[in-house]
């Protein structure tokens, strides 16, 4: 790709996820659009809000456009599909957990800066922080419906880590809060 196309990535990892190694294409084809950030924010444009921007939603593919509000902290939660993270603007701190008997533990860390692409195991449990003023912008690309998962998704409450079904409606308030706290 010369020049950033948001169509044209689509369908590169439409064509992906319908060949053998899916995971190993699409983190190729999110690298090489990540390779120009400049470009990728110039197409993505301005949000009309913050969270994610759906691009394409089939059963074996979702691709979003994420915006993170300036200081946000999201709760702990699984994906039960494999992705694809590349960031185009700002930072994306990312906190990795593992199941304990009881509840969860955190095991590691990774910050993501703009340019930066990593790709997330189906079974992986994160949380994410924004640590910027500003906001985080990055392409998030899921091996099946983010929407309608196949296996139920989790999400741990941040304070007491204790498991539950994750709730859509209370991620879309996180988001509209986090909003408003940063426009205050
Ligand atoms: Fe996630």
């Amino acid at each position: 790709m010369a020049r950033f196309e948001i169509e044209q990535l689509i369908e590169a990892c439409r064509s992906a996820v319908a060949g053998t190694d899916a995971e190993r294409a699409v983190r190729e084809l999110v690298t090489e659009a990540c390779a120009d950030p400049a470009a990728m924010a110039t197409a993505f444009g301005e949000p009309e809000k913050c969270g994610p921007r759906t691009l394409f939603r089939a059963p074996d593919l979702t691709v979003l456009d994420f915006s993170w509000a300036p200081w946000m902290c999201f709760k702990p939660h699984n994906h039960n599909m494999w992705s694809v993270v590349g960031i185009y603007a700002g930072r994306e701190d990312n906190v990795f957990w593992r199941r304990t008997e009881s509840t969860i533990e955190a095991a590691g860390a990774r910050s993501l800066g703009t340019g930066d692409v990593t790709v997330l195991g189906k079974d992986i449990i994160h949380s994410v922080v924004n640590p910027l003023g500003k906001l985080t912008r990055a392409i998030h690309v899921y091996g099946g419906d983010f929407f309608a998962p196949e296996r139920p998704r989790s999400e741990w409450d941040p304070e007491t880590l204790a498991e539950r079904p994750w709730d859509m409606e209370h991620t879309q308030r996180m988001f509209a809060e986090a909003e408003a706290r940063a426009r205050q």
